[in-house]
Parts: structure tokens; C-alpha cells; sequence
């Protein structure tokens, strides 16, 4: 039965009417309009859909929307803005780690949360965070680059 959400992304809010069952991935890119997180897989294996949920990253093809709860959601959109980035996606650009660019939204989102909490991370640390996530390009030595480069300068 379709039911109405209210969804806070970015620091917005929005209301969506959806199936409960519904993954939260189509409320933000077919509802919403908000394309940075992406379907791969559609099985919480490859990252490309990670939005931030209360600052965690969640895999939003899994997330139901009756999960979502409260949750404040946050998306690539919200991480960084073009006249003032975050950290990592000033590495990705400086490290030119894109290829064709489909699963770094779950990168960037991935990272972003793991250098908020740990500080000064050592290669082991970054690779066991990051190893839940796919890219079809074989980006991995340059994205290892850019997150150690994001490191340094948000430790
Ligand atoms: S699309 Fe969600 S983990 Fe692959
Ligand atoms: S850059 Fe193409 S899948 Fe990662």
C-alpha cells in the first residue's frame, strides 16, 4: 500500500508517496531527481547507490523506504559543492582517478565517512574500508592515491 514519507536529503525536506517496500535508491533518483547515487548491482554488493544515513553509509538499493525512519539522508550532492569540495573529491580530481565514472558515488561516500572517523589511516585501514566496493575500470591504485592525499590534509 502506498504510503507518504517525509525525507530530509541534503537538509531538505521532501515528501515522497511510495510502496514501504520501496528502495530509498528510487525515491532519489526517480522522485527526487537526485542521480549521484547510482543502481549497480541492486544487491548491496558493488556501492555505486551509498547515500549517508544520520552520517553512515547505508547502500540505498537495500534501504527500504520504511527503514529510512528519521534518518537524515545525505547524498553526493550534499557532500561538497562545486566552489567548495570535500577533501576527497578535490583528491579525485587532483589524483585523475575517474574512468567512466559510475561507481564513484559510492567511493566518495564510502571514504568521506571513514576519514571523518579515523585519522591518519594507514594503507591497511583505508583498503579494509573501502573493500566492499567495485569498480569495473580498475581505478583502485589511483583512488588508494586520492583517499591517502584526502587523508593528509583532513588529519
Ligand atoms: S547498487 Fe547498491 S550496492 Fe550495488
Ligand atoms: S570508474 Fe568505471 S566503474 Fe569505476
Amino acid at each position: 500500500m502506498i504510503q507518504k514519507f517525509t525525507l530530509t536529503v541534503n537538509g531538505k525536506s521532501h515528501t515522497v508517496n511510495a510502496d514501504p517496500d520501496m528502495p530509498l535508491l528510487y525515491a532519489l533518483r526517480n522522485e527526487l531527481g537526485l542521480n549521484n547515487p547510482h543502481f549497480g548491482c541492486g544487491l548491496a554488493q558493488c556501492g555505486a547507490c551509498t547515500v549517508h544515513l544520520d552520517g553512515q553509509p547505508a547502500r540505498s538499493c537495500i534501504t527500504t523506504m520504511s527503514a529510512v525512519g528519521d534518518a537524515k539522508i545525505t547524498t553526493l550532492a550534499g557532500l561538497g559543492a562545486p566552489d567548495k569540495p570535500h577533501p576527497i573529491q578535490t583528491a579525485y580530481i587532483e589524483e585523475q582517478v575517474p574512468q567512466c565514472g559510475y561507481c564513484i558515488n559510492g567511493w566518495l561516500m564510502t571514504a568521506a565517512a571513514f576519514l571523518r572517523d579515523k585519522k591518519k589511516p594507514t594503507e591497511a585501514e583505508i583498503k579494509d574500508a573501502l573493500s566492499g566496493l567495485k569498480c569495473r575500470c580498475g581505478t583502485h591504485i589511483s583512488i588508494l592515491k586520492a583517499v591517502k592525499r584526502a587523508a593528509e590534509v583532513m588529519g
